[in-house]
C-alpha cells in the first residue's frame, strides 16, 4: 500500500463522518445497530444514498444543495471515501457521512422502509457475463434496494456505459417496472433537472474521452 494511501487508512477511522464495517460479507447482519445514522445526523429528515459513491462527488454537492435531506455515501474502497470525508468536513456539512462496506450488505444498515432515495453513480459496469451479478442494478441488488426503500422511493442510476444503461432498461422490464424518467445523452436532452449537472471524477473523464451520460430513474 503506497504511503498516500496508507495515511488516508488511519486517518478514515478518526474522522467523525466516516463509518467503516470492514467484515467479510456475513450470513446475518452484524455490526452497527440500526439507527446508526440518526445518532450522527440528530434529525429525522429524509435519507438518501449514493451508492459506488467513490469521492463522494454526489452526496456532498446534494447535501450543500438540500440541507433538509441527509446523505450517505457508501462504497467499500477507503482512500476514495476518505476525499468525500475530507471535503464534507472542510465545508462543515452536518447531513453528510460516508459508509465503508460492500453493497452487497446494504440491507443490513439500513431498516426496511427507510430510505428516501438512492443514487447509483458511474457504477463498474463488469461487462464480462460471468460478472453479471456483481452489476449494482442486478435483479440481486434491485431486491435489496427494494427492502431498504420507502414505498414511493426512487433509484437513479448515471452511467456513461451503454451496456450497464440497456442491462438496466431490460430487467426493470422483466420486472414491468417502467421508468420515471430516461435520458440517454444528459448533456443534450432538456430533462429539466439540474442535479443531473453535477459532475463526478469519472464522468469528467469520461466527458473528456467524449463518452455520452445516460441517465434513468425508477421505483421498485
Ligand atoms: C467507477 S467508480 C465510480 C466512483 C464515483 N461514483 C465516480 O463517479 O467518480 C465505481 C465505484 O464503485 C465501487 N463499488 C463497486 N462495486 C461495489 C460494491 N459491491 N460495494 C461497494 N463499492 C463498490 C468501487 O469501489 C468504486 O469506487
Amino acid at each position: 500500500m503506497s504511503k498516500g494511501k496508507l495515511e488516508k487508512f488511519n486517518e478514515l477511522a478518526a474522522m467523525a463522518n466516516i463509518f467503516e464495517d470492514g467484515t467479510p460479507i456475513p450470513t446475518e447482519p452484524k455490526g452497527f445497530e440500526m439507527g446508526w445514522h440518526r445518532e450522527y445526523f440528530k434529525n429525522d429528515n429524509p435519507i438518501v444514498l449514493e451508492l459506488a459513491c467513490g469521492k463522494g462527488d454526489y452526496a456532498v454537492a446534494l447535501a450543500e444543495k438540500y440541507p433538509d435531506k441527509n446523505f450517505i455515501g457508501v462504497d467499500i474502497k477507503g482512500n476514495r471515501i476518505w476525499v468525500g470525508g475530507a471535503k464534507a468536513l472542510e465545508k462543515d456539512l452536518k447531513n453528510v457521512l460516508f459508509l465503508r462496506t460492500y453493497i452487497d450488505k446494504i440491507e443490513h444498515f439500513f431498516e426496511p422502509n427507510s430510505i428516501s432515495e438512492i443514487w447509483i453513480t458511474f457504477p463498474d459496469p463488469y461487462l464480462k457475463k460471468s460478472k453479471a451479478r456483481k452489476r449494482l442494478t442486478s435483479p440481486l441488488f434491485l431486491e435489496r434496494y427494494k427492502k431498504i426503500l420507502k414505498k414511493d422511493g426512487i433509484v437513479q442510476l448515471k452511467t456513461d456505459s451503454n451496456e450497464l444503461f440497456e442491462y438496466t432498461i431490460e430487467g426493470l422490464d422483466e420486472k414491468k417496472i417502467t421508468p420515471i424518467k430516461v435520458v440517454q445523452n444528459v448533456y443534450k436532452e432538456d430533462h429539466g433537472m439540474d442535479q443531473l449537472f453535477i459532475q463526478t471524477y469519472y464522468e469528467k473523464m469520461h466527458l473528456e474521452d467524449g463518452r455520452s451520460i445516460k441517465y434513468v430513474s425508477f421505483r421498485l
